[in-house]
């Protein structure tokens, strides 16, 4: 039986996501069975696109290069002839947007009328002063990059795929194996660290070289095929750089739900409330979700807010995403074609050399 070559592709879809999509409800995080995980909050099932991928997926969390199925199940049912696999990039720093946003709300905290900090409000905790004193440990160049712990997710997931399709990922298909990224930073660096999770499978106990010495080769990168969005005429003129394609967003960020959560944060925070906006309150709650996901720790950010707030912040992402890559233009999804005719293509392909090779074994 001929076995097509695995070809693997590594997308950013919305470059500014960091981490999965799917929820999780906080249910799985309260069995017993479940390791006390650190790296969690209550806010953790609100963060959308920003979610950690264990929070998405918890089997990860007792051993994360372990096949979720039985790959023994899967080959008994098909033949697996190809394989490919579009992925997002591993965990990653903020933006740099994202840091000026957090360094600007931090220079409000510490510019309060009650800078001297440690007196709180009577009784209270002061969280406007632990904030204020909260190291900002997040600086430029920083700008949306892979973070080690990113590493590890692309490094866990290629062990995983290969553990899965043991017959694909022989060791005679290794040199066949292609990965196309984009030229993100954050996504060339998670193909290479894709790739060494790979090398590990075919040379347990062997450091990884580095990629350019691969069977394979180093990741391939296209723009045009991985980031189509950038190269869609349509998309970049009616959505991308059009001011009122996001209107419904901005409708949302200076309407009642938003405009509560501002004065409850800043009667917290003891800030003025015309210097905050829903920006910045979006890069707060995201900066619980960083320092969590990079860091492994819950700071104060994760404090500020409660989950009526946390759910109204889930809303305003869920609504930017659903008008800028989702379901909101038609044209969002139809700049991927390109994309999906390639990976058509290619399954047509595996398919009919399969067809071919049968022929002349009859
Ligand atoms: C910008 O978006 C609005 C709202 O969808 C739409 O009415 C308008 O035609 C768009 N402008 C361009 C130049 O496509």
């Amino acid at each position: 039986m001929l076995r097509g070559p695995p070809r693997l592709l590594k997308v950013s879809v919305a470059p500014v996501a960091a981490l999965a999509v799917a929820l999780l409800s906080s249910l799985s995080r309260c069995s017993l069975l479940e390791p006390d995980d650190p790296a969690a909050s209550a806010l953790s099932p609100y963060f959308g696109t920003k979610t950690r991928y264990e929070d998405a997926n918890p089997g990860l969390l007792p051993d994360p290069e372990a096949p979720r199925r039985d790959p023994e199940l899967l080959e008994d049912a098909c033949t697996p002839v190809q394989l490919v696999a579009l992925i997002r990039h591993g965990t990653r720093y903020p933006t740099a947007k994202q840091i000026r946003k957090l360094r600007q709300l931090h220079g409000l905290l510490q510019a309060r009328p009650s800078g001297d900090g440690r007196a709180g409000p009577a009784g209270g905790r002061d969280l406007g002063a632990a904030l204020a004193d909260w190291p900002l440990w997040y600086a430029d160049w920083m700008d949306g990059q892979l973070v080690e712990k990113g590493r590890q997710d692309m490094r866990q997931l290629a062990l995983r795929l290969a553990s899965l399709f043991p017959a694909l990922f022989s060791l005679e298909n290794y040199g066949r194996l292609r990965l196309v990224t984009s030229s993100k930073h954050r996504c060339v660096d998670s193909g290479a660290a894709f790739l060494q999770g790979l090398w590990e499978h075919y040379h347990p106990g062997l450091p990884p070289p580095d990629v350019a010495d691969m069977e394979c080769g180093p990741p391939r990168i296209n723009d045009k095929l991985m980031r189509f969005f950038d190269h869609c005429e349509k998309f970049l003129t009616e959505v991308e750089k059009n001011a009122t394609a996001l209107y419904h967003v901005e409708a949302f960020k200076t309407g009642p739900e938003m405009q509560n959560i501002l004065k409850k944060v800043a009667a917290t925070l003891q800030v003025p409330v015309n210097n905050l906006n829903a920006d910045l309150i979006q890069v707060a709650f995201f900066t619980c979700s960083f320092d969590l996901a990079i860091k492994g720790v819950k700071s104060p950010w994760c404090d500020v807010f409660d989950i009526d707030d946390a759910k109204v912040l889930e809303y305003l992402n869920d609504l930017k995403q659903y008008w800028k890559r989702g379901y909101g233009y038609t044209i969002n999804s139809r700049s991927s074609c390109t994309l999906f005719q390639d990976i058509f293509q290619h399954l047509d392909k595996a398919i009919e050399q399969k067809q071919r090779t049968l022929e002349v074994l009859l």
